[in-house]
Parts: C-alpha cells; structure tokens; sequence
C-alpha cells in the first residue's frame, strides 16, 4: 500500500515564502521602498492597519530559518528576491548590500543541502517604477530583464530554478483592476495592459537568461478550475469567461502565442489589438510551469460581477479555509491534467499550495494542533499523486508557506504557515502540520497513507 504513493525518484519537496510577506527591514541596508509599503502605510488597506515594517523579521533571523527548514528535513525552499533592496530605483545602480542578503541566504540554503528555487518579482514593485507608470509602462519589459541579469549573473549555478513572476493574474487583477492590492487602482482600461506589459516582462526575462544563464527558468501562475454550477447555457458560458479570464489569460499567450478569444468579450472596448510581434516576446521557451493551487470555484451567470459577469456559488456540503476557499483537492489533478493536455505536458512545480485555518494558541512544549491543515496537505498530496500517476510531468511541491507572514490586505489575520510565528516574539514553534509534512518528505510521500 505505502509503495503505491512514493513520488517520482528527485522528487523535490519543500516549502515557499515571499519577501515582502516575511523580510521586515524595509529600508534597510540601502534598500528602496516598494509599492506595498505604500499601500500598507495608507490608512484602511489592510485588515487592522496591519504593515510589514516587521513581518517575521526574516530579513535578521534568516539563520534561524534556514536552520529550521534543515531540522524537518525540507530539500527546497522557494523564496522571492525584492527587487527594490537590489536596485533601489527599480533600474540603474545596483546596491550590493541588498544582493548580498540574497547571496548569502542562497549559500546558506546550499550549506545545508536545501536547494534555492528563486522568484524575481512576488508583487513588491519599487516605488520608483510604479511612479514611473508601473505595469503600464512598456519600458517595464526592459526593465525588469535588466535587474533579472543582475541575479542571473550574481546567483546562476548556486541558483538552478528561477522564476520570473509569481501569479501575474493576482497583480493584474488585484493591483489593476478591482484594487484590494498594491498599487490599489481600479480600472477596466488598465488591466489589459497591465497583464500584457507583465507578460512581455516574463519574455524578455527569460530571453535575457538564455544568454547568461545555463539552467532551468520558468513562470509561476495561480490556477483555480472553474465547474459549471449549472448545466444552463449562461452558466457554461460563464464558466468558460470566467476560466478564460483567470486561467488561459496567462498560460495561452505564454505557450500558444495568443489570448483567448473571451478577453474581447470580457473587457469589451478596454481590449486593445495588440501588436504580433509581442507575441514572439510572450512566447519563449520555458523549463517549467510553476502552479499555485488553492480552490476551485464552481460558477454562475452573474450580469452584476464586473466585468466576468461571472461569480462563485458556495457549497453546502464543503469544508471552508479561512480565506473562505472550498477545500477541493479533486481541482489540483483535474487542472493538472488541462495543463498536460492543453500545453503538452510541460514540467510543473507545485509551487504553492496550503490553507489558512483557525490555530489553537501554542500548547505545552511547544506545540501546535492544527489537524485541518494536516488534512488539506494529505488529500492535495495524494490528489497530486493521482495526476503524476495519470502521466503529468510533476517534479516537486512547495508548501504554502514555511511559516505564518503578513498575509497581504488581510494582514497578520490568516495564517498559512506550517510554522507558527509569536508576532509578539518572533518565536518560531513548529505545527504539527511541519512534523507531518517532514514525514512525508523523508518517506517521499510513502507516509501519506498513515491514519496521521
Ligand atoms: C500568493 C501568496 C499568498 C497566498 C495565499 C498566493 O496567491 O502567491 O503570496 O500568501 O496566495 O493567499
């Protein structure tokens, strides 16, 4: 029965942060400041004014975490870079101290055997881009490929997996068009062109590696399967926007040289015609896919939803995280299987996936119980498995996240952490969630069919 769920032989397991959400030290060292300092700092953004002036304080206790992803045993960590601690301005001058404090974590991760899997941009743009237009500004393309070459030539060999953009749907979407995130606007003409000047980044990024790096570049998305609530024609319309909208927006262009066609329909005139020649841009060669999977959504005609016309209907009978995502692990093969299908079964990393649950206050010696995490990890993990099963190419998984951090517009509210943090003291006590998934780890997987 356990040799049934051993994973593939270099299976790479791990887990995965971001820089804003756990560094702390925003100007430290030289840095500049990015675009979610100022959208923190302005008052009503985040929930109870939370900021990552602190966060988990990573940017000083890096030590301490590497020491700890080594005693569970983990074999990578994904961690991102931020971009305005390594050239302040967003372009130009380089500031070696903010390099350095990637360097060095990178040659301590390696020091233990974990190894480094590198995001470039996980949403904190430097101040001084976005006041230059951000993502609106086609010069970004230039840009980003420019201060990609500087970790390219700084970290590649002792950095093997890069990814450029971390889910550039939620950058779009969130930052363009509906504005709970930084930058904060809200506007229909912008997020297309916001979603493309990302995209045109992505490929100039990885055109920019192929001439000084020697190992494996890729492109992390945020997928989420959409289901049909009803077997009504506007229902299956409405699933179709909807999955165009959130999934084929990005992976279409990126693999197939094209949008889908529903972008048109959605977005009606704030659609441009873009130019073709982009599209050799968008379109280079990648190494992998990363994919971010959380929940799925089962979806309805809604006229009022702007501008999908689309919303989510929520299920009587499913358990809930505290994000109010539906626990569906069946989502993660099913989307893994598109992803085979629809794109010729590139290699994928599971580059997040976890659960924001309510946790119990830290027990005696230590400990956390937080069994609901525990069994959201089980089930994705084998729904994972039913897929490399089915044939797709799988070469790792990243839990989301190594420890709990500032979970963006919502703050410190939400915890995803498989280590929980003391806010107050920045202690960092391992769940029972972490002892579990280091068992999985050191079986590879085998120890997924134990009760617990
Ligand atoms: C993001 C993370 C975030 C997580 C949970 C993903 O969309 O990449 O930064 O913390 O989801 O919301």
């Amino acid at each position: 029965m356990a040799k049934e769920t051993l994973f593939p032989e270099n299976f790479l397991w791990g887990t995965a942060t971001s820089a804003y959400q756990i560094e702390g030290s925003p100007l430290a060292d030289g840095a500049g400041p990015n675009i979610w300092e100022r959208f923190v700092h302005t008052p009503g953004m985040t929930s109870g004014g939370d900021t990552g002036d602190v966060a988990c304080d990573h940017y000083r206790r890096w030590r301490e975490d590497v020491a700890l992803m080594k005693r569970l045993g983990m074999q990578a960590y994904r961690f991102s870079v931020s971009w305005s601690r390594v050239m302040p301005e967003g372009r130009g001058p380089v500031n070696g101290k903010g390099l350095d404090f990637y360097s060095r974590l990178v040659d301590e991760l390696l020091t233990h055997g974990i190894t480094p899997m590198v995001t470039l941009f996980h949403w904190d743009l430097p101040i001084a881009l976005d006041d230059r237009g951000g993502w609106l500004n086609p010069d970004i393309a230039h840009w980003f490929a420019d201060y990609a070459e500087v970790l390219f030539k700084a970290l590649d060999g002792r950095v093997q997996q890069w990814a450029t953009l971390n889910e550039p749907w939620v950058v779009a979407d969130g930052g363009y068009l509906h504005g709970a995130l930084a930058p904060g606007h809200r506007n229909l003409y912008e997020a297309p062109i916001a979603t493309h000047n990302l995209l045109r980044a992505h490929g100039a990024a990885v055109q920019r590696y192929r001439s000084v790096g020697r190992h494996q570049v890729g492109l992390v998305v945020n997928l989420e399967p959409k289901y049909p609530a009803s077997d009504t024609a506007a229902d299956r319309a409405a699933t179709q926007r909807a999955h165009a909208y959130m999934n084929a927006q990005y992976l279409d262009p990126v693999f197939l040289g094209r949008y889908p066609e529903e972008m048109r329909d959605i977005f009606g005139n704030a659609w441009p015609d873009w130019p073709e020649a982009d599209f050799a841009l968008i379109r280079q060669k990648l190494d992998f896919i990363g994919f971010n999977y959380y929940t799925r959504s089962v979806t309805r005609d809604d006229p009022s939803a702007w501008p999908v016309r689309a919303s989510r209907v929520m299920q009587k009978l499913a358990t809930y995280t505290e994000t109010s995502w539906e626990v569906f692990p069946q989502g993660l093969t099913d989307t893994l299987l598109w992803i085979r299908d629809r794109y010729g079964n590139p290699p994928v990393y599971i580059t997040e996936n976890g659960s924001a649950f309510y946790d119990p206050p830290v027990a005696e010696e230590g400990r956390v119980h937080d069994p609901l995490r525990i069994g959201y990890l089980r089930k994705h993990l084998l729904a994972l498995h039913e897929a490399i099963r089915a044939g797709v190419d799988v070469r790792g998984y990243m839990a989301w996240s190594f420890m709990d951090n500032f979970e963006w517009s919502l703050g410190f509210a939400k915890r995803f952490g498989l280590v929980h943090v003391n806010y107050g003291t920045l202690e960092r006590s391992p769940k029972d969630s972490a002892l579990y998934y280091s068992r999985v780890v050191a079986s590879n997987g085998a120890s997924l069919h134990e009760e617990n």
